[in-house]
């Protein structure tokens, strides 16, 4: 029945224009129905990283509830956290449509939507009802495209979510508002991560522990870029990393809708972000947590990000393609190829690749 649901949903979806295929499944996520039948808990696969306890390591990645509308129905659906956002101070339209464009046979997207979302207040209304149903909910935050100074935007996201937000992830990496990912170079990095870092422990001084802050990054970046953003957040105490948002690179897409701008996510990008994530883990060492996102679609895909230095893997596009029930289907398959194998924790996985993925030519 539930597969049923999969394929209906994706028939049904995969033939609408993509953002109303995506207001349509906002919608049914609030409806509250049941779309899947996640696994019971698996010790297996639980982590506690940055202080927090995840029950499983396969999250919902930013971008599909930009306005926090459905954190608790994604975390119904089986996943181990959701990143709601990225929201800017002010509401924003985002670019003209059409902005979104599925590549069908590629299974990819590419996106121009330029931070559409209601702003901070709607998002922290909706987070603050919700908070006393617990779970790892994560906000993503941004600046607005107009805003005479960026890092302020972030300041203000800090302040705003951090008590009601799991951890808070600072996305600079969105391709599709001008100049954004300039605050990925060394300078302008650590202007950043100072100021960011000094609001969130100005606002959680006597409130126990610090709200964790991420660092989310493009995967089009040289090594010497990834190099001196490794430096700025171990510098800094960044409590981790999100390895990566979408790629401007359209390297072996054939499919005529790749001249769309934007950024493009799902399986083409695997290998990118991975090798990127892979070369991360080995520049910041052992401890930092890094969450591995592009291109995950199955158990084997999410198992291999974590094998290449991921301790948290996300997925966005993956489920437009194989529907609501893949997280449970991932999750499922995950649990059965470590008890096949005698693992007793997923984070013995961890790193078994790196060198192997680190090795492979970043373009
Ligand atoms: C339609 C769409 C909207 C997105 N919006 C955001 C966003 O607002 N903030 C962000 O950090 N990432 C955003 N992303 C990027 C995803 O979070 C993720 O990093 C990327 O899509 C790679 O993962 P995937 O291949 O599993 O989709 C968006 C992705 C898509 C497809």
């Amino acid at each position: 029945m539930k597969r049923f649901i999969d394929l209906a949903s994706r028939s049904l979806l995969t033939s609408l224009d993509p953002e109303r295929a995506h207001a349509l499944s906002i919608a049914a996520l609030k409806t509250g129905v049941p779309l899947s039948c996640p696994p019971p808990a698996s010790q297996r696969l639980s982590r506690t990283l940055a202080g927090l306890h995840f029950p499983n390591p396969l999250g919902m990645a930013a971008g599909f509830d930009k306005n926090a509308e459905v954190p608790d129905a994604l975390l119904r659906l089986g996943f181990g956290f959701a990143e709601c956002g990225t929201v800017t101070p002010r509401p924003q339209e985002g670019n003209p449509r059409p902005r979104v464009f599925r590549l069908i046979e590629e299974r990819a997207v590419i996106n121009r939507l330029g931070f559409n979302n209601e702003g901070h207040q709607s998002a922290y209304s909706r987070l603050l009802a919700r908070a006393p149903h617990g779970g790892i909910v994560g906000v993503n935050i941004g600046a607005n495209r107009d805003s005479a100074d960026r890092i302020a935007d972030y300041e203000e996201g800090v302040r705003v979510f951090s008590t009601v937000a799991s951890y808070l992830a600072v996305n600079i990496s969105s391709p599709n508002t001008a100049g954004l990912r300039a605050l990925q170079e060394r300078q302008a990095l650590g202007e950043l991560l100072s100021r960011v870092m000094a609001a969130r422990d100005r606002q959680n001084r006597g409130l126990g522990a610090p709200t964790p802050v991420f660092l989310k990054i493009a995967p089009d970046l040289s090594e010497a870029a990834l190099a001196d953003i490794a430096a700025e957040v171990l510098d800094k105490r960044v409590d981790g990393l999100i390895v990566s948002n979408t790629t401007l690179s359209r390297r072996g897409v054939r499919d005529p809708a790749g001249g769309e701008p934007g950024g493009l996510s799902g399986a083409p990008l695997f290998a990118r972000s991975t090798r990127v994530l892979a070369r991360m883990r080995r520049l910041i060492g052992p401890w930092l947590p890094i969450i591995g996102v592009g291109g995950v679609d199955s158990a084997e895909t999410a198992l291999e990000k974590i094998r290449a230095g991921a301790d948290l893997v996300q997925l966005y596009t993956g489920m437009i393609y194989e529907g609501p029930g893949l997280a449970a289907r991932i999750l499922r398959e995950m649990d059965a190829y470590l008890e096949s194998r005698g693992v007793t924790s997923i984070a013995e996985i961890r790193d078994s690749r790196v060198e192997a993925w680190a090795a492979q030519p970043l373009d």
